[in-house]
């Protein structure tokens, strides 16, 4: 099937009618159904597909009896999210398998296309579960006591989705993953041909700030009475904007919990998600200890408490140069940048997998948004651009 056609296919699988969005959070309906789109497409195809304790997928074109060439991506989103921030990858794949087919090209080791659960970590928190289970850099007792935000626990979701948590684990598939290519979307503005290389991912982490205060009345409590944690919260915000600017790194509080959460009174807590990346370990580092530090002055300011608890922290991820190289080559000189996204590609890098990393241009930049936007002939570009790098590592 040729790739628009495939891409309409699934397009209107979690799309929020009136923003646009997608909403799949990891074994929500939505995404469900786009697992099962992606499960059709490989019958349809004659790939069998073959699945690991969380539901990691591999679909294979050839028995899997050696390490095999994998692309692929996943099929989950963030909350309200653009239309290719991973299923883009997924349908690349699909489609470049078909190009190769039609080609009349055999490969000759096996190639498979994979689907990897709750990269996002929309729904349980943690970026790139999937794939850290499957690599064994998150534990299983870990993951499966993760909640989600109406305190529903990974076990709990999967037993839901007919899973037994009891096979949640190390994957057996990471051993049939001789190499492995990522096609996405590129999410800032930093790629100007159709198609790019990665050279590597930003260290990047989630962490979570807790600010403690007294509740009370918001019409008849003196302001110097307060003890408000929304206050320290606010500076806090302030303080990792700025801080980000003078590292040239990224911090985000995007996600927030207040309690009681009502309009007439003074809050007794905040809690806010800090989302920091940077170029380099020691600069997210040194930019973490800096919000911290502003962040705990603050509070004593305020007679409030703060504490900071790391969520998920994530290396960064240099991808190997050869094989970065060898892409390179094979699509006639194409630009290497390197990525302020997260993705499961750094995780099975990381663990020892040889992997690499193709981009699709974004004329706008924005991502994570319902916004996110690549045109038709870019997304073509990068079928054709994985079938051929796809074709060099399966020859
Ligand atoms: C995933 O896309 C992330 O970078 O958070
Ligand atoms: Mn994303
Ligand atoms: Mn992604």
């Amino acid at each position: 099937m040729s790739f628009e056609n495939l891409w309409r296919d699934q397009s209107a699988i979690g799309r929020d009618a009136e923003t646009g969005g997608y909403t799949r959070g990891g074994w929500t309906p939505t995404e469900r159904e786009a697992t099962t789109w992606f499960l059709d497409q490989c019958a349809t195809r004659g790939l069998a597909v073959e699945s690991d304790g969380i539901g990691n997928l591999i679909a294979w074109w050839g028995s899997p009896d050696r390490p095999g060439v994998v692309t692929g991506s996943h099929l989950d989103s963030v909350i309200d999210g653009g239309a290719f921030d991973g299923p883009l990858g997924v349908v690349s794949a699909l489609a470049a398998v078909d190009l190769l087919r039609a080609e009349g090209f055999t490969p000759s080791v096996p190639l498979g296309v994979g689907a990897f659960v709750e990269e996002e970590g929309s729904r349980f928190g943690m970026p790139c579960l999937g794939s850290r289970v499957a690599a064994g850099v998150l534990s299983a007792d870990k993951a499966l006591a993760l909640t989600d935000r109406q305190g529903v626990t990974l076990a709990a979701a999967l037993e839901a989705a007919g899973t037994d948590p009891a096979g949640v684990g190390p994957s057996p598939l990471l051993e049939r993953m001789g190499t492995f290519v990522e096609l996405h979307v590129e999410q800032g503005r930093g790629l100007t041909p159709p198609v790019g290389v990665a050279s590597s991912i930003w260290p990047h982490g989630r962490y979570r700030f807790t600010f403690e205060g007294e509740a009370n009345h918001a019409g008849t409590t003196l302001m110097e009475d307060r003890h408000d944690p929304m206050l320290t919260y606010a500076m806090t915000a302030l303080a990792a904007n700025k801080q980000a600017r003078l590292a040239g790194a990224r911090a985000t509080f995007g996600r927030l919990s207040i309690e009681p959460n009502g309009t007439n009174a003074v809050p007794s807590r905040v809690i806010a998600w800090l989302d920091a990346r940077a170029a380099d370990t020691a600069t997210l580092e040194s930019l973490l200890a800096a919000i911290t530090r502003q962040a705990v002055e603050r509070a004593e300011r305020d007679g409030t408490t703060v504490a900071v608890v790391p969520e998920s922290v994530s290396p960064i991820v240099d991808f190997p140069a050869g094989l970065r190289d060898r892409l390179v080559g094979v699509l006639d000189g194409a630009p290497v940048l390197p990525t302020g996204a997260g993705h499961d590609a750094g995780v099975f890098s990381a663990a020892g997998i040889p992997t690499a990393m193709l981009f699709v241009r974004n004329p706008t930049g924005i991502s994570h948004s319902p916004a996110e936007f690549a045109e038709e002939d870019d997304c073509l570009a990068g079928v054709e651009a994985l079938a051929a790098v796809l074709k060099d590592l399966a020859q």
